[in-house]
């Protein structure tokens, strides 16, 4: 049985509950491995997966990768530029081409459509690596992080500061899945897009907007930054979106109007002193690190899930 892992919205809840779960428990398996360390049941034996970027990474890269390895399987890391995908070739015809080389496809894109081409034309399982508008396997490690430092998300209070982007749109979705509520404090030109708030708010999740960064946080359990340009936006607009989102820094003044175990995380690469303060990222709240780790415990959750093994 195969299935794509396109979006947490597009994901049965109890799936993603049982992959969190199997993320903590695979984890624990291996404390204390050297990093090369085969799993013991090597479930993607003989499988051969590949890492398609059109788009920069450290974590997503080097995550799947080691994880692939874990798990017993091998892989290839493509980046879209140096594939004929970069120079005309359809999504769909690099879609069925890879189909016949490879197990599984993690790509990591721009516009959402050639995602989801990619797995409409694929017979093999499509892992959304992140796009213009989501990244699930992030959210995935942010729910497993959180968990661990704090048991069970549902019911929590998570706050999102500054952009309203592909990252945020992801916690919008998991707000929906895993039942917990989310506000948003940044300018109004940087709100989630409609489509994700009304997603976790069907779902029964209460999300808020609240411009004042400081009255949004009262309560928070988890306070989430991310960076205030993201790969897709335009340099050029750079100045400007610093101008705006300043007033959303997460500093220590902010962090002390939350509640006293309030976690941080920010999925990283950050910009320090921007959208967060060093004092906040290597502060006692902060999980950023655990959260970098959690990226690919999640993934090889994932992974399985998608493979069935
Ligand atoms: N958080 C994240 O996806 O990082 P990379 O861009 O380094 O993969
Ligand atoms: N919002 C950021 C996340 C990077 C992992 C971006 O899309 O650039």
């Amino acid at each position: 049985d195969m299935n794509h892992f396109l979006d947490i919205h597009k994901t049965d809840a109890a799936d993603l509950r049982g992959i969190i779960d199997q993320a903590a428990q695979t984890k624990a398996a291996r404390a204390g491995k050297p990093k090369a360390a085969l799993d013991e049941d090597q479930p993607l034996k003989d499988r051969m997966v590949a890492l398609i970027f059109e788009k920069p990474s450290t974590r997503t890269r080097v995550s799947f990768d080691v994880g692939v390895r874990q798990m017993g399987g091998q892989t290839m890391v493509l980046s879209g530029k140096d594939m004929q995908l970069g120079h005309g070739e359809t999504i769909a015809d690099t879609a069925r081409v890879l189909s016949r080389y490879v197990d599984m496809i993690m790509i990591r894109t721009f516009d959402e459509t050639v995602l989801t081409e990619m797995a409409e034309y694929a017979s093999v399982p499509v892992i959304n690596g992140l796009t213009d508008r989501t990244h699930p396997c992030q959210i995935m490690a942010d729910v497993l992080t959180f968990e661990e430092h704090r048991g069970p998300i549902k019911g929590k209070k998570v706050v999102w500061t500054g952009d309203g982007n592909n990252v945020c749109a992801s916690f919008l979705h998991a707000a929906g899945q895993f039942g917990f509520d989310f506000t948003f404090t940044g300018p109004s030109q940087f709100d989630p897009e409609e489509e994700f708030m009304g997603f976790a708010r069907k779902k029964g999740s209460k999300v808020v907007i609240e411009r004042d960064a400081f009255k949004a946080v009262e309560g928070a359990d988890l306070i989430v930054a991310d960076t205030w340009v993201s790969m897709h936006d335009a340099q050029s607009a750079k100045e400007r979106r610093h101008n705006m989102l300043r007033p959303y820094q997460v500093n220590a003044e902010l962090m002390s109007h939350a509640k006293p175990d309030a976690l941080f995380m920010h999925c990283l690469p950050a910009h320090r002193e921007e959208e967060a303060t060093s004092e906040v990222m290597d502060g006692p709240n902060s999980v950023i690190f655990d959260e970098a780790e959690n990226r690919l415990h999640a993934q090889k959750a994932i992974m399985r899930w998608c493979l069935g093994t």
